[in-house]
């Protein structure tokens, strides 16, 4: 299982070799330049909600690629009136694609589109197939729902959380968040996009450290490998 991170909470996932590529905001990212989002080639894009700091490119990359979609039942109606494909599904339930499983987790957000639409509620994803398992907890605060992760989901080999504060959890409360999922190999994300999610990446990195815990904060474009 190879995760390639594209800054903010933009990440290519490729498992069972398909490209998942989850919350589609690159080209669009102020902190991005020059980059074609029309040379992705994503097989599906997972979409935690419907805020635009998470769908802002999905549309070229669509159009460019054939991807199908896979989120809530209301982002996916969207997207439909539009003429793109995709996968409904609902808070609880799982589903088993090409690639492997996926299960619809609670987060504790909001969810509307851009436009004013209704996003449905917002969620996070947790994939696996036989040999690994990932949580992508989309934008999140820390909740209790979390324990039900190890409880109901394969042991995971790694999770992506937010940690930039104000929107999400800040690097504190996903460190909780790290023990009740019982994960110690965390990919942060959702941080220093906006001056209201700026923070102290090597504070973040001690607070983890402290709990026994690695923060992989890879660069635009690293990959990491699990
Ligand atoms: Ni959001
Ligand atoms: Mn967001």
């Amino acid at each position: 299982m190879k995760l390639s991170y594209y800054g903010h909470a933009s990440f290519i996932l490729e498992i069972s070799g398909k490209q998942l590529l989850l919350d589609p905001f690159i080209a669009s990212n102020p902190n991005v330049e020059n980059f074609d989002v029309t040379n992705l080639k994503p097989d599906y894009i997972l979409v935690s909600h419907a805020h635009g700091d998470h769908i802002a490119d999905l549309e070229t990359i669509v159009k460019h690629s054939k991807a199908k979609l896979i989120s809530n039942y209301e982002i996916i109606s969207y997207y439909a009136q539009k003429g793109i494909e995709g996968h409904a599904m609902n808070h609880g339930g799982k589903y088993q694609f090409e690639f492997g499983t996926i299960k619809y987790v609670n987060a504790v957000h909001t969810s509307s589109f851009p436009d004013g639409a209704n996003g449905g509620q917002p969620g996070g994803f947790v994939v696996w197939n036989d040999q690994n398992c990932i949580y992508f907890a989309g934008d999140t605060a820390l909740t209790l729902d979390m324990k039900l992760i190890p409880m109901s989901c394969p042991k995971l080999d790694a999770a992506v959380l937010p940690i930039g504060d104000n929107f999400t959890m800040g690097y504190e409360d996903a460190a909780i968040a790290a023990e009740f999922i019982k994960c110690d190999t965390i990919v942060a994300c959702h941080y220093n996009t906006f001056p209201p999610i700026s923070i102290n990446v090597d504070e973040a990195r001690k607070t983890f450290e402290e709990k026994g815990i690695k923060l992989h904060t890879p660069a635009f474009g690293e990959s990491l490998e699990f």
